[in-house]
């Protein structure tokens, strides 16, 4: 569910008409719903309600400060994978006792940076990184508590870029390995092991890949525990997928009772770590038709977003749902594509549309995860504003670029000839 929706043939975010956004900040934006993320988040933590659990917000998908401040101040902790991304969560006021952090390359400095600010825990991704923690708790005098993140080695059915726990990935510490390197690590005096965690996958659209990797994650739990291990946290991580087009994602109340049914038992605190489900359809990328063009063999609409904006269809070949802002029905097949000089530069290819001329406006739909923050400043291309509308108010969160932001920090050296 979202809360953007067409009122007398005008696309609206909440009450608000995106024609009048993009008459008063140009375009391309962003534009999120206070509501839509809201209601997300508490439908979220509803389904976990019956057990004791922690949300966290996956800040890699949507970290603009706005976003992250409205669901902070709704109970969400933070799941992090760099210092940048600890900061920004500090910054729009996550309490560090819900901030986890995740990632297989933590650098000395971020460990220190997370020890410091007193988080909850670390998922540990390597056996060296345990080592590293180690020692800089140590060098610290603090104590990191700290799970494994377990490679269950289940196929979630997704991308293959986007899929993270099967024995071919990076991530986690495969889980034949993982009672050794709980072992392991109980020998570390600075660390101590309070969890499991693991992560398989985004965008998954299926429940058997969960319900397969807890069960391999519960027999782990209670063979540790066997052995004397504490361990009161479960982290499982993210991965719930949302409809693009015409898939159709258990809802979180499904998902929830699937994960409780599995391992609510066993008296752990969850740790669940959504980002797209919560973030991904509460945001659009709002963008302008420049041109038409009549390619010997296609239609190609030029619009003023581009891959830089929006990578996803070019890296995924991710489907996003275009709708005009003025309604109206599809009745032509072209390439939606931007300005930029590669043919990777597209928002949509062979698509029924809309007949859109020239000065037409159309959001992309379902670009609220993943969207702005993947953005760069290819061809010198100005990072797009973000707009916040929450009923009939709305703000920008975040400026768009200038010419001067885009040579920030750059320098010519004098003395090069
Ligand atoms: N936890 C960890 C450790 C993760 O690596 C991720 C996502 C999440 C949580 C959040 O997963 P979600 O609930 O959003 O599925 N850029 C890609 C997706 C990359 C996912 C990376 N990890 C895309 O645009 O589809």
């Amino acid at each position: 569910m979202h809360q953007f929706h067409y009122v007398d043939g005008a696309l609206h975010c909440e009450q608000v008409p995106l024609s009048s956004l993009a008459a008063e900040v140009g375009t391309p934006f962003y534009c999120y719903s206070h509501q839509t993320l809201t209601s997300h988040l508490s439908a979220f933590q509803k389904a976990f309600a019956p057990v004791d659990h922690l949300v966290c917000f996956s800040v890699k998908v949507n970290s603009n400060l706005a976003i992250l401040s409205t669901l902070f101040g709704r109970g969400a902790g933070a799941d992090i994978v760099s210092g940048g991304e600890l900061y920004r969560a500090l910054k729009a006021g996550a309490d560090p006792k819900k901030i986890v952090y995740s990632g297989v390359g933590k650098r000395e400095d971020e460990i220190r940076y997370a020890l410091q600010a007193g988080i909850l825990m670390f998922n540990v991704e390597s056996p060296l990184e345990a080592v590293t923690i180690n020692r800089v708790a140590e060098e610290v005098g603090e104590i990191a508590h700290i799970s494994l993140r377990i490679n269950p080695d289940v196929d979630p059915m997704t991308h293959p870029y986007i899929s993270t726990g099967l024995k071919k990935n990076k991530f986690g510490i495969a889980i034949d390995r993982a009672l050794v390197e709980y072992r392991e690590a109980r020998t570390l005096s600075s660390v101590r092991v309070v969890g499991v965690d693991c992560h398989i996958g985004s965008q998954i659209t299926q429940l058997s890949p969960f319900v397969d990797a807890l069960a391999k994650l519960k027999e782990l739990v209670h063979t540790l525990r066997s052995e004397g291990f504490d361990i009161r946290y479960l982290d499982i991580g993210g991965g719930l997928g949302i409809p693009y087009s015409d898939e159709t994602p258990p809802l979180p109340s499904e998902y929830g009772r699937a994960v409780i049914d599995a391992v609510g038992d066993l008296g752990c605190t969850l740790v669940t770590e959504p980002g797209r489900v919560i973030a991904g359809n509460a945001g659009v990328l709002v963008s302008r038709v420049l041109y038409t063009k009549e390619g010997e063999e296609k239609r190609f609409l030029i619009c003023d977003a581009a891959m830089n904006d929006l990578v996803r269809p070019s890296l995924y070949g991710s489907f996003h749902d275009i709708r005009p802002l003025v309604q109206a029905p599809e009745t032509i097949t072209a390439d939606l594509v931007g300005p930029i000089c590669e043919s990777t530069d597209f928002l949509a290819k062979d698509r029924r549309l809309a007949d859109l001329q020239p000065g037409d406006l159309f959001a992309v739909m379902s670009a609220g995860a993943y969207g702005f923050i993947m953005g760069s400043n290819y061809n010198s291309r100005t990072r797009v504003p973000e707009v916040l509308v929450q009923g009939d108010r709305w703000w920008v969160v975040r400026k768009r670029e200038t010419y001067e932001d885009l040579v920030r920090g750059e320098t010519i050296p004098k003395e090069l000839g």
